[in-house]
């Protein structure tokens, strides 16, 4: 009797690749990196050894988020529930701009940092500009002990575990998490958040991960469509608001592990001039976690839909308007406004392996990328 054994294989836990694997740990990260922090009869978030009470924050005028690539993109998650829910101004921006531009920072700065690695160069030559400066800084990182982690004031530790594929999937649903909690703390802290809202918002947190494994039991649904896409020119990625920070996610991905030339644009921008790149062969996919602006969102697809490109949505359960403006829908179950950047994105990254694994790309080591940028 012979058993054959590969160390490889076992580490994967039985999927084809990391990335796959670390996609459907994400019920699981998400649940990680609630824990402690907040649950079922919380009437706050609890963020032991972070300062964010009621006396720093009412200094603060204006709080920068700054990272690179996926850490980015959640970054933009943050800075549009952060203005939203706490009302102060917040700043985006990629980390190898902001070091070579002048922006304002002094005493009365937040600044937020959010990296997986801990260790991206740009990441950490912000920070220390921003510490030179006399900023708080405060990171938001996933490897314990890391350079950011130990030159940051406060750490906001994101409990994704190690991820191995280069393309981030699980760290980035973390990184969500993370700026869910942030903006929610500090938005109860300015009085900006009433009991009542935060109970809402807690419950329907809360339940995320459990709408997640939902999301992954309809993974084959995805894999189908990406069979169907296999062979498209391009792709663009569309949405308003909390949608546009969770395209612009989508792209990269597809980017990254499929080497598709692909696009994320604010829906409404669109007929700015990327419009004349459709034609047959291109895919739209349009976003459509944000439903208050629904109705014009769908028209920006239909003028899409005209020009002869395929055209898919994710959206949310029961959205039967979307069903009939697009080819193919995907649904995600419904949650808190706030919340839908976490389960919209969760098809991106099915969508983008799938379509990576039947190009045959090696999709855990994509050509040309490395997992943490520690040079400039
Ligand atoms: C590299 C990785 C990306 C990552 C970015 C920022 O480009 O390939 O997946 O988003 O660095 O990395 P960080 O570790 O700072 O989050």
């Amino acid at each position: 009797f012979h058993v054959t054994w590969d160390i490889h294989a076992a580490e994967k836990g039985g999927y084809d690749h990391f990335m796959l694997k670390e996609i459907y740990e994400q019920p699981k990260v998400i649940r990680d990196t609630l824990l402690g922090r907040i649950g079922k009869d919380s009437t706050e978030v609890q963020l032991d050894g972070i300062r964010l009470d009621k006396e720093t924050m009412e200094k603060i005028n204006k709080v920068y988020i700054v990272a690179c690539g996926t850490a980015y993109y959640a970054g933009s998650v943050g800075k549009m529930l952060l203005e939203a829910q706490a009302r102060v101004p917040v700043v985006a921006d990629v980390a190898s701009e902001f070091r070579y531009r002048d922006p304002i920072l002094d005493e009365n700065t937040l600044m937020i940092v959010v990296s997986q690695s801990g260790e991206t160069a740009d990441t950490l030559a912000a920070l220390r500009m921003a510490k030179k400066a006399g900023a708080r800084v405060l990171g938001v990182v996933n490897v314990v002990g890391s350079t950011i982690a130990r030159e940051a004031d406060d750490v906001f530790y994101t409990c994704a575990g190690p991820e191995i594929a280069v393309a981030s999937t699980k760290a980035y649903s973390a990184q969500l998490v993370a700026m869910y909690l942030l903006s929610m703390k500090i938005g109860q802290v300015l009085g900006k958040i009433g009991d009542e809202e935060f109970a809402v918002l807690r419950d329907a947190l809360l339940e995320l991960p459990e709408k997640v494994e939902r999301v992954l039991e309809n993974a084959h649904l995805v894999e189908d469509l990406a069979r169907k896409n296999l062979h498209m020119k391009n792709v663009f990625y569309i949405g308003r608001g909390l949608d546009y920070a969770a395209a612009m996610e989508g792209a990269l991905k597809i980017k990254e592990v499929a080497y598709l030339h692909a696009e994320s644009y604010p829906a409404g921008e669109l007929k700015h001039g990327p419009i004349a790149l459709i034609e047959e062969g291109s895919l739209l996919m349009g976003l459509v976690g944000q439903e208050a602006l629904l109705e014009k969102t769908i028209s920006n697809i239909k003028e899409v839909k005209a020009r002869g490109a395929n055209v898919m949505a994710i959206a949310m359960e029961g959205n039967e308007e979307i069903r009939l403006a697009v080819d193919d829908a995907i649904f995600v179950p419904r949650t808190h406004p706030n919340f839908t950047t976490l389960l919209v994105n969760i098809p991106q990254q099915l969508f983008a392996y799938h379509i990576a694994c039947g190009l045959g790309r090696d999709v855990d080591k994509p050509r040309n990328l490395a997992k943490s940028v520690t040079v400039e």
